[in-house]
């Protein structure tokens, strides 16, 4: 029996919006070996609907496991399969769940990815929460990054990070200003006189820092002047573009399987890249189509698709450890961990309030 086509919610000259189950569209309409990247964030609400105990990873196992045969079957062997999957507490107590690093394990013991690289990418403008464990009892601190899992069916994808580079820090200029003496490092490396050769950038960490506050102008705009409601768990631009420009050229293939408001397909887009993001929800696909059509012509928009700002949040100092320490070790710490620390019910009631959304 032929296999149904899904339908196509938008299309562009470079790209298109599938409207179903990625799963169905990947193994079915996808050519082997087609694709260049995956990019994506997969639901990670699965599991917080749930306890997030042992038995719910394991659930989300199961759940991802036909999506792992599908994308590997896909993927080019130089490609790769890029996944931002945040983390989750342990409903109830301070703990964490282990379904993330449970499903890397899976990906490569299973189903043969090999793990490029870990990233993480750390939100700062984050807040506090669980509530409960954070501001109340204050034994826990703030979680503020997601695990990026760069995966590839071979060890070998297509890389280069001459893409991603960033400018010097000011101690590097200095370096560079004054000079660096050649000399065995603490650590035992040995530091040559390369180390001060100007290189016009510096190459990343794998640590991305960016606020999920992006404007969002168009997709934003879209969605109020249409009474749809934004998508709420979106990624800023800048995840997309930094792995479509390292890993992929213009032309080639970026697909996301979970597209929600295509955030991907738009990044994509800008970046000539061809692309298809499938989305199962169709009020998510209602709202993405703000971020390729002119809202007031309904055509197609060319450029720009979205609006670049630079400001304050270009750069991010983090603090050294141990800042503020005064030398005090203040009250002594609670023998059974904070577990019987007493709240008052306000406090207690605003944080089960403040979990229950989590
Ligand atoms: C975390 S969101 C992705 C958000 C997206 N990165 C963005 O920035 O807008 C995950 C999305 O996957 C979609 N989804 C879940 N299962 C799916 C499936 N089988 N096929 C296609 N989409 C699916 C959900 O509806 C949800 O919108």
């Amino acid at each position: 029996m032929p296999v149904s086509k899904l339908p196509v919610s938008l299309s562009t000259s470079r790209g298109k919006i599938v409207h179903g189950d990625s799963q169905q569209f990947c193994t079915n309409e996808l050519k082997e070996k087609s694709v260049n990247l995956i990019m994506t964030s997969p639901p990670f609400g699965l599991v917080r609907k749930k306890t997030y105990g042992n038995a719910d990873s394991y659930l989300y196992l199961d759940w991802f496991r036909p999506f792992a045969t599908a994308f590997k079957r896909v993927l080019k062997d130089n490609g790769s399969l890029v996944i931002d999957i945040g983390g989750a507490w342990i409903s109830g107590q301070p703990t964490r769940s282990l379904y993330h690093f449970k499903l890397l394990i899976m990906l490569c013991e299973e189903f043969g990815f090999h793990l490029a690289q870990e990233f993480f990418w750390w939100n700062p403008a984050k807040l506090p929460t669980p509530a409960e464990w954070v501001t109340v009892r204050r034994i826990r601190v703030k979680d503020a990054f997601n695990c990026i899992w760069w995966l590839s069916p071979t060890p070998w994808p297509k890389a280069d990070n001459r893409r991603v580079l960033q400018p010097y820090s000011d101690s590097m200029k200095g370096l560079l200003k004054n000079g660096y003496k050649a000399k065995l490092r603490p650590s035992g490396h040995d530091i040559s006189t390369k180390f001060s050769i100007n290189n016009g950038a510096s190459i990343p960490p794998n640590l991305i820092a960016v606020a999920n506050t992006e404007s969002n102008g168009y997709y934003l705009r879209y969605c109020k002047e249409n009474n749809i409601k934004p998508h709420d768990a979106r990624y800023p631009s800048a995840v997309p573009e930094y792995f479509i420009r390292m890993l992929t050229d213009p032309g080639d293939l970026v697909v996301d399987p979970f597209a929600g408001s295509c955030v991907t397909g738009e990044v994509a887009e800008r970046l000539k890249r061809k692309w298809v993001c499938v989305e199962l929800e169709q009020n998510f696909i209602k709202g993405a189509r703000g971020r390729f059509v002119n809202p007031k012509t309904e055509k197609v928009a060319q450029s720009p698709l979205f609006e670049v700002e630079k400001k304050d949040g270009d750069y991010y100092k983090v603090p050294r450890p141990g800042l503020l320490w005064n030398g005090y070790h203040g009250e002594p710490l609670s023998e059974d961990g904070g577990k019987k620390r007493k709240i008052s019910k306000k406090k207690a009631d605003a944080s089960a309030k403040a979990t229950a959304n989590l």
